[in-house]
């Protein structure tokens, strides 16, 4: 049997996200992979006591205590080495990460973002403010895109995306939480199962997908 490959997933929130890897990773929807380490930039973050309640191995980088960019993403590369891991997945993670982490993990970092990349995405598009610009704008469908991670804030190529319909009557709050239980929660283990199992390949800004 092919030997799992190590998963690390980067929080700083509530983690639903991480709790939906978990639940694949239960029910063998994620088998390729392991969830070896749970890192958050906050020592609050309520994802932590998801990975305790599941045996999972945690870690605190609090970026308050660091002086900059480069000092910060250093120690997270030092956590991530020393256990060699094979796929970083970014869950709801706040921080942006610098050109010497992102390229020693070259598509091998998995982002999800709320909304049909290019569409409301980039600088200052995160959390809550991403459902607000979609509700502002009046398109009819917004969605969530999970896509490999470069220096272009949420600008990598895309693994898979799923569509989510707009609502008369949504509040940002609603369609949020449409959008995470519809798509950010099923597309996520997906793409972390696909990673895993070797099928995903990247030529140029395509990502293609083996059977
Ligand atoms: C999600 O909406 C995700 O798309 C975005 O941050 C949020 C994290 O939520 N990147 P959670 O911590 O997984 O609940």
């Amino acid at each position: 049997m092919d030997v799992k490959k190590n998963i690390a997933v980067l929080v700083s929130g509530g983690g639903t996200n991480l709790q939906a890897l978990i639940d694949a990773e239960k029910d063998d929807r994620l088998k390729s992979g392991k969830i070896k380490l749970v890192l958050s930039s906050s020592p609050d973050a309520y994802a932590l006591t998801r990975a305790n309640d599941n045996g999972i191995e945690t870690c605190v980088a609090d970026k308050k205590k660091y002086p900059g960019r480069s000092e910060y993403c250093t120690a997270l590369l030092n956590e991530l080495d020393s256990r060699s891991i094979d796929l970083i997945i970014l869950a709801g993670f706040m921080y942006i990460l610098d050109s010497e982490f992102i390229n020693r993990y070259k598509n091998a970092i998995i982002n999800i973002h709320p909304a049909l990349i290019p569409s409301f995405c980039g600088d200052g598009f995160y959390g809550i403010r991403v459902h607000e610009a979609a509700l502002n704008y009046g398109v009819k469908l917004t969605g969530a895109t999970a896509h490999f991670v470069t220096e272009v804030t949420d600008g990598g190529p895309i693994i898979l995306q799923k569509a989510v319909e707009i609502k008369e009557g949504d509040t940002p709050q609603i369609l949020q939480r449409r959008v995470m239980e519809q798509a950010e929660w099923q597309i996520l283990p997906l793409a972390a199962e696909l990673f895993c199992a070797g099928k995903l390949s990247v030529e140029g800004r395509t990502v293609k997908i083996s059977e």
